[in-house]
């Protein structure tokens, strides 16, 4: 199951961070240019890209929320939801598409209860979907973390995300 908020333990570990985005802030105060270089070093701190961070980040660099979000959501990269500690991508370029790319995430899905775009109750898994990622010649192709598996067979799915404590 997906989860949207995160645990109280996790909020604690939060608001320590604020002090150092205020700081990330000031540097760019005033100046809307810096907006994706203020939401990556934002992300980079956090993980994902809060509400209140953005609210923060808008409020400083002077640009709307509206601004804010329409950046985050245009670039995959960025993240609203906090992410899993092991990050699974499912490649559904051409290659990997036309040989069971579809087939592949449909499996994990199901196997990690998460829909695209979501990260595991426990935080174990986030799970994501690229375009590509240079190893066409093994399609289809999945990466969890820097870990490129090739040809993947979805009888094998199972035992490769357990290796991810
Ligand atoms: S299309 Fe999947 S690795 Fe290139």
């Amino acid at each position: 199951m997906a989860v949207e908020n995160q645990c109280c333990c996790t909020q604690t570990n939060e608001a320590e961070l604020y002090p150092e985005l205020e700081k990330i802030i000031a540097e760019h105060q005033g100046k809307p240019e810096d907006l994706i270089m203020v939401l990556h070093k934002a992300q980079n701190l956090f993980g994902y890209l809060p509400r209140k961070v953005q609210e923060m980040v808008a409020e400083g660099l002077g640009v709307s929320l509206n601004e804010v979000y329409g950046v985050i959501t245009f670039y995959a990269f960025f993240s609203t939801v906090p992410k899993g500690r092991h990050s699974v991508k499912v490649c559904l370029g051409t290659a990997c598409y036309v040989r069971g790319g579809q087939r592949v995430i449909e499996k994990i899905k199901k196997e990690l209860s998460l829909k695209v775009g979501g990260t595991t109750e426990d935080r174990r898994y986030s799970l994501d979907v690229v375009r590509c990622i240079g190893a066409c010649g093994l399609s289809p192709a999945i990466l969890v973390n820097d870990d490129v598996y090739g040809r993947v067979k979805i009888t094998k799915l199972a035992e490769i995300l357990e290796r991810y404590e």
